[in-house]
C-alpha cells in the first residue's frame, strides 16, 4: 500500500514562484491520484509490497502493464520533484562539487542551464526535464508523459515537471518562465549533489 509522501516544505514557502494553490492541486490532487490509482492496481498482487523503483523496472515496456507503469513512474517522479525544490527565501549557492561536475561535462554551468531550458521548451506535450548521471557523465535529458530516467540506465540528479498541471495556474502557457524561476529561485542543488554522490 502506497501513501502520499509529505512535502519537504510548507506549500506557501515557494511563493511567489510556485503558489500554494498550484501545490494544492499538483500535490494534493494529481500526485495523490497517481498514488491512489497505483494502489487500486497493485493491492492484492505480488507487487503491493515492492518499492516504486522495483515496480517501474518490472513493468517498463511490458504489454498490459502500462497503467501500473504510468502511475508508479508518476508517483516516483513527483516524489523526486518535490525534493528538487527549496523554499524561496532559503539561500543556496551551487555546491562547488556539483558545479565542478557540471563544468567537466558541459564546459560551464551556464551551458548546462541553457541546455536544460532548451530541453524544457522543446518537450512536446507533457513530460519531464532532467539532469542525470550516466556512466561517469552528467547530461540533460527529457522524458515524455510518465517516463522516467531510471528505466534508461540513468541516475536522476535533478528534474522539473513540465506537464501543464505544474505551471498553468501560475504561468498559463509560459513554460519557459516557470522553468527559469525554478532554476533561479527554487532549485535544491544540495539534493542534486547528494544524488551525484549516490
Ligand atoms: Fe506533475
Amino acid at each position: 500500500m502506497f501513501t502520499l509522501p509529505s512535502l519537504p516544505f510548507v506549500p506557501s514557502e515557494l511563493e511567489p514562484h510556485m503558489s500554494a494553490r498550484t501545490l494544492e492541486f499538483h500535490y494534493g490532487k494529481h500526485h495523490q491520484a497517481y498514488v491512489d490509482n497505483l494502489n487500486k492496481l497493485v493491492v492484492g498482487t505480488p507487487m503491493e509490497n515492492d518499492s516504486l523503483e522495483h515496480i517501474i523496472l518490472k513493468t517498463a515496456g511490458r504489454d498490459g502493464k502500462e497503467a501500473i507503469y504510468n502511475n508508479a513512474a508518476q508517483a516516483y517522479n513527483h516524489d523526486f520533484f518535490w525534493k528538487c525544490l527549496k523554499p524561496t527565501d532559503r539561500e543556496m549557492p551551487v555546491p562547488v562539487e556539483l558545479k565542478n561536475a557540471i563544468i567537466h561535462s558541459f564546459g560551464s554551468w551556464e551551458k548546462m542551464i541553457e541546455e536544460f531550458k532548451g530541453a524544457a521548451l522543446s518537450q512536446f506535450g507533457s513530460g519531464w526535464v532532467w539532469l542525470v548521471k550516466e556512466d561517469s557523465d552528467v547530461k540533460v535529458t527529457k522524458t515524455a508523459n510518465a517516463d522516467t530516467p531510471v528505466v534508461h540506465g540513468q541516475h536522476p540528479l535533478f528534474g522539473i515537471d513540465v506537464w501543464e498541471h505544474s505551471y498553468y495556474l501560475d504561468y498559463q502557457n509560459r513554460r519557459g518562465d516557470y522553468v527559469t524561476n525554478i532554476l533561479e529561485h527554487l532549485a535544491n542543488w544540495e539534493f542534486a549533489l547528494m544524488n551525484l554522490k549516490d
